[in-house]
C-alpha cells in the first residue's frame, strides 16, 4: 500500500504544489487547513489537476482534539507540516500569535503523531534562521540567529525536533530551510495568492505587471551588490516541491533527521527578476527606488550541495522559467483563486 502522508497547511501556497508532487510519486495525501491564509477553492483546482478528489480536513493545527482525531481516522505514515503564520512584519507587532500558531502548532501535531506511533516528520523551516550570514554561500552549518519573531519560531521549531529525536531517535526529522520560492504550476490553475499587497518581490512585480498595483518599490538601490539592489536565491515552487517528495524518500528510506537547504545555489538581483519579468509577460514594470527595509540583508543564497548528495535532490529550473510560470498564473487568474 503506498504510504500516506499529512500535509498541513495543505492548500497554502507550497503546500498545494507539494500535494501535487506527493501524488504524482504515488503517495497518498490527507491535507489539513484552516483557510486563515488560503482559499477552499485551491481543493477544486488540485481536483481538476489531479483528476482525484481531495482528501481533506479542515482545522486548526492548533486544536488538539481535532488533530487526535484526524490522525485517528486515517491511516498515516508520515507528517509534512506547512501551516504556520509567515510575515515578517507581522509577527513583530502580533509575537503570541506567531508562537502560539508556529510553536503551538507544531507541538501539537507532533504530540497527536507520536500518541499513534508516527515519528516521520518534515518540517518547513527558512533560510531566515541564519540571519544575516557572515558568508555566502550559505551551508547548513552557518550560525544560526534570528532577526525578528518569525524566524524565532522557525530556530525554536528546529529545536523542538532537534530535541524529540535526540529523547527518541525512532523519531525521523527533516528540517528543510526554504530560500525565496516564487514561480507557479505549469498549468497556471495554482499559485501564490497573498492577501493584501504582497510582502515578496515576485508576487508584487506580478501584479505591477497585471496593472494590480501602479509601480514597484525597490527597497535600496546602494547595496553591496553588483547592481546595488538585493541579491536572493530564488527557487521554484515546484522544484521545492520535489524537494519534500525526496525527504520524505529518504526518511522511508533511511533511519535518522536531517537538515538541509533549498535553494537553487543562484542569487539574483531585484533588477534581474524585474528585468526578467518584463521579458516573460511583455509588460512594462514601472519602478521607484526607496529607502532600505530595515532587517533586509543584502544578499543571500544557498550552497545546496548537502540537498544533493543526501536526497539526491536538485533544482531544475531558472529564472526565466519561475518568471514565465508566476506570469501564467497572475495572467489566467489576476484575483487570485476569487472567482
Ligand atoms: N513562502 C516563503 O517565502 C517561505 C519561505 C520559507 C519558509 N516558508 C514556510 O513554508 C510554509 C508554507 O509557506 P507558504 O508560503 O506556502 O505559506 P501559506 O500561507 O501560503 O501557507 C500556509 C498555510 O497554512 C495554513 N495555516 C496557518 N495556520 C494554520 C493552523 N493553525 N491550522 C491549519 N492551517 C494553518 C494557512 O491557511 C495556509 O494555507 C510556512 O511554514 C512558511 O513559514 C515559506
Amino acid at each position: 500500500m503506498k504510504p500516506t502522508i499529512l500535509l498541513t497547511g495543505a492548500t497554502g501556497y507550497i503546500a498545494s504544489h507539494t500535494w501535487l508532487a506527493l501524488q504524482t510519486a504515488g503517495y497518498g495525501v490527507v491535507g489539513v487547513d484552516d483557510f486563515s491564509n488560503s482559499a477552499p477553492e485551491v481543493l477544486n483546482r488540485l481536483q481538476r489537476l489531479s483528476g482525484e478528489r481531495p482528501i481533506f480536513e479542515r482545522a486548526s493545527v492548533c486544536d488538539a482534539a481535532a488533530m487526535e482525531d484526524i490522525i485517528g481516522r486515517h491511516r498515516i505514515d508520515a507528517a509534512v507540516h506547512f501551516a504556520a503564520y509567515k510575515a515578517v512584519g507581522e509577527s513583530v507587532a502580533k509575537p503570541l500569535a506567531y508562537y502560539a500558531n508556529n510553536v503551538g502548532g507544531l507541538v501539537t501535531v507532533c504530540e497527536a503523531l507520536q500518541r499513534h506511533g508516527i515519528r516521520r516528520f518534515v518540517f518547513s523551516s527558512s533560510a531566515t534562521v541564519y540571519g544575516e550570514p557572515a558568508r555566502l554561500p550559505i551551508t547548513e552549518d552557518t550560525p544560526l540567529t534570528a532577526t525578528n519573531p518569525y524566524g524565532q519560531t522557525k530556530l525554536i521549531g528546529e529545536q523542538v525536533l532537534r530535541d524529540l529525536a535526540h529523547a527518541d531517535p525512532a523519531w525521523q526529522t527533516a528540517c528543510l530551510r526554504y530560500f525565496n520560492p516564487v514561480g507557479a504550476h505549469e498549468s497556471g490553475r495554482i499559485g501564490e495568492d497573498p492577501r493584501g499587497t504582497p510582502n515578496n518581490l515576485m508576487p508584487y512585480v506580478a501584479q505591477v505587471a497585471v496593472g494590480r498595483l501602479p509601480r514597484l518599490r525597490i527597497f535600496g538601490n546602494d547595496y553591496d551588490t553588483p547592481d546595488g539592489t538585493g541579491v536572493r536565491d530564488y527557487i521554484h515552487v515546484t522544484d521545492l516541491a520535489e524537494g519534500h517528495v525526496c525527504a520524505l524518500r529518504r526518511l522511508f528510506g533511511h533511519a535518522g533527521s536531517f537538515t538541509v537547504n533549498l535553494g537553487t545555489g543562484r542569487g539574483c538581483s531585484v533588477l534581474e527578476v524585474v528585468a526578467a519579468y518584463a521579458a516573460a509577460s511583455g509588460r512594462e514594470i514601472p519602478c521607484e527606488v526607496v529607502p532600505r527595509r530595515p532587517g533586509d540583508v543584502a544578499a543571500c543564497w544557498a550552497d545546496p550541495t548537502r540537498a544533493n548528495e543526501l536526497l539526491g535532490w536538485r533544482a531544475e529550473h531558472g529564472l526565466a522559467r519561475m518568471c514565465a510560470d508566476s506570469w501564467r498564473w497572475q495572467s489566467m487568474n489576476p484575483r487570485g483563486f476569487e472567482t
